[in-house]
């Protein structure tokens, strides 16, 4: 996987005088089966979070309210996507690296996942992720 394969999708927006709705189906939306959702929120200015890869994890990711950035890494080129609109998401494959940083105050960041939680799926050592990289292990 490269950061090509990192696609911003734009979800379904229904305007409504009495407030918008946007919605996102597994399968359609997102290109996989939904098996976990999880969301951060209270971040402190300042703060980052997710410096890691998933060995199989794909994720995707929506900025429910406010802003933040996703920093996505291949282990050769790197790519800052800018969340800050709750009808877009972002879709991330399994082998990449990511960070999120600059979270505007009050933001919730909602992410999917293909799997459950496994933390036998994640590769928190950045040169352990370069060398599995450069050796096709993920
Ligand atoms: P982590 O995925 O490292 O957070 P981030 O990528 O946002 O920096 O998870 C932080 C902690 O929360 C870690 O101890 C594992 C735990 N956790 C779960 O128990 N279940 C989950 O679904 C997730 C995402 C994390």
């Amino acid at each position: 996987m490269t950061i090509d394969d990192v696609k911003i999708v734009e979800l379904p927006k229904i305007t409504d005088p009495r407030g918008n709705l946007s919605f996102i189906e597994q399968l359609n939306h997102i290109p996989f089966e939904i098996k976990r959702t999880y969301w951060i929120y209270d971040v402190p200015g300042g703060e980052n979070r997710g410096g890691h890869a998933f060995k199989k994890n794909e994720e995707f990711i929506v900025a429910l309210s406010g802003a933040f950035d996703v920093i996505v890494d291949d282990g050769g080129q790197k790519k800052v996507f800018t969340l800050n609109r709750s009808y877009y998401g972002l879709y991330v494959p399994a082998g990449l690296w990511r960070e999120m940083d600059n979270f505007s105050t009050n933001s919730l960041a909602l992410e999917f996942g293909s799997i459950h939680y496994d933390e036998t799926d994640y590769i928190r050592d950045y040169v352990l992720f370069l060398k599995m990289k450069h050796n096709g292990e993920i």
